[in-house]
């Protein structure tokens, strides 16, 4: 079959890479993709906001499946248009796509199906929000409602910066999206992502991973996209998983499907785990970036069996079959990242890097000129390996990293280290 990926950072490489070897695939093609995605894809330059523009591609190039990457096109109904015009997708339609870009819609859903998260609040003025945050002391949690690229959320550890975050959304500073704004109880414990693939009624389980948000070793410093992943999350153990299935995931879904809003697609938990129980913190409509380089590289070709099963809506019965294995992925970022930093510079030492079931390098921010690979983003490589343990998949992973030559870029050389 001929399959479209939208997207085109290191998560559509992971997705890519795997449905790439399922001999179910016969052209793929990535849009916009990246130099990475270059070298096992056609890549195809369509506005993915657009629905229209999307289906016309898609029928011109006799598309049977697409995928769709990110949040975004999501959030504006690029599933809708596509499932309108006859045509299978695998993504959540713009109404159930409010799991992520509303976080008052998530804690209503959270209270209407009774699943555990943090007391919470939404205000639409300053003052009221304001005596909220003294009444309830610090440290508490202010969130824009609306998508902010990860920006939207103030930990405040002090009533000070609860109150300067509010005036801050309240002046404009996320526009749109901080026009609400949600106050939450502050939730300590570790957190954990947990995936799970959902064709409207059946949700099948598909994988556990854990982040680095922050940008410097020890996690510390500025939040980022991620810094690194694992999989799977030793925190998330199968009794807690469990917990977060029983009590949060399957009731979302099924509070979704009785609102006539059925989820389909990939759903990503961030849960908060303490004292050995599950809270919500957020849901993602989409997969992890760069959770997903470590759960294709532990999945591999069945991804996108599963994936078509839960657009077809027939997930019942279908299985993953696992190896008992882990993966970790190392990020490699443009210096200046998170804030500033430059384009351009080149990448050398790539052509050498082993390619197989134990060690890929998926491309994030890349383009490829002249024979050269440059760097075209903040988060720029995944060097991504498997093992039989953590620490091997850890090792394997900074062997790559340190046959790179790119004196223009930064990782961490701690990923994993709550792990092991
Ligand atoms: P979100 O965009 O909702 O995932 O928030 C970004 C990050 O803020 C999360 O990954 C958590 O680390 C942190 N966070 C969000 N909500 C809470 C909360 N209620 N308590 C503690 N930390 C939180
Ligand atoms: N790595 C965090 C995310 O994809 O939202």
């Amino acid at each position: 079959m001929n399959i479209l990926i939208l997207g085109g950072g290191g998560r559509e490489h992971g997705l890519a890479w795997a449905v790439k070897q399922n001999p179910k695939c016969d052209r793929l093609i990535v849009a916009p993709g990246n130099a990475g995605i270059a070298a096992i894809a056609e890549c195809a330059d369509i506005d993915i906001m657009d629905g229209a523009s999307v289906v016309t591609f898609a029928e011109e190039n006799a598309v049977d499946f697409v995928i769709i990457g990110p949040e975004a096109p999501l959030a504006a109904g690029v599933a809708d248009a596509l499932r309108n015009a006859g045509l299978l997708c695998f993504g959540p339609s713009q109404a159930a796509a409010r799991l992520e870009v509303s976080k008052a819609f998530t804690k209503e859903i959270c209270d209407a199906c009774a699943a555990p998260t943090a007391a919470w609040a939404r205000f639409t003025e300053a003052a009221p929000a304001k005596d909220y945050i003294r009444a309830r002391g610090a440290p508490i949690v202010v969130k824009a409602d609306g998508l902010a690229a990860g920006k939207g959320v103030i930990v405040a550890m002090d009533e000070a910066t609860a109150l300067a975050a509010i005036d801050e959304m309240f002046a404009g500073a996320f526009g749109a999206a901080g026009a609400e704004v949600v106050i939450e109880e502050f939730m300590a414990g570790e957190e954990a992502s947990f995936f799970v693939l959902c064709d409207g009624e059946t949700v099948l389980p598909i994988g556990t991973a854990q982040d680095h948000k922050r940008v410097g070793e020890g996690d510390t410093g500025p939040n980022t996209g991620g810094m690194g992943a694992y999989s799977p999350a030793p925190v998330l153990t199968d009794a807690i998983a469990q917990q977060a299935l029983d009590q949060i995931i399957r009731p979302t879904v099924a509070e979704l499907s009785r609102r006539g809003t059925p989820y389909q697609g990939v759903l990503y938990a961030g849960l908060m785990i303490e004292d050995g129980r599950a809270r919500l913190v957020e849901y993602n409509v989409r997969f992890g970036d760069p959770e997903t380089q470590v759960l294709m590289m532990r999945l591999g070709a069945q991804a996108l069996d599963l994936m078509l099963a839960c657009a077809r809506g027939d997930l019942a019965g279908h299985q993953v079959h696992w190896a008992d294995d882990h993966a970790l992925t190392v990020v490699m970022a443009a210096n200046g990242y998170p804030e500033g930093y430059d384009k351009g510079s080149e990448i050398s030492g790539l052509e050498g890097l082993p390619e197989d079931s134990f060690h890929m390098t998926f491309h994030a921010g890349t383009t490829a000129r002249k024979g050269k690979i440059l760097a075209a983003g903040g988060r720029v490589l995944n060097i991504t390996a498997r093992g039989a343990t953590l620490q091997e998949a850890q090792t394997r992973a900074y062997a790559m990293v340190d046959e790179i030559d790119w004196p223009e870029g930064f990782c961490r050389r701690d990923i994993g280290w709550r792990a092991l």
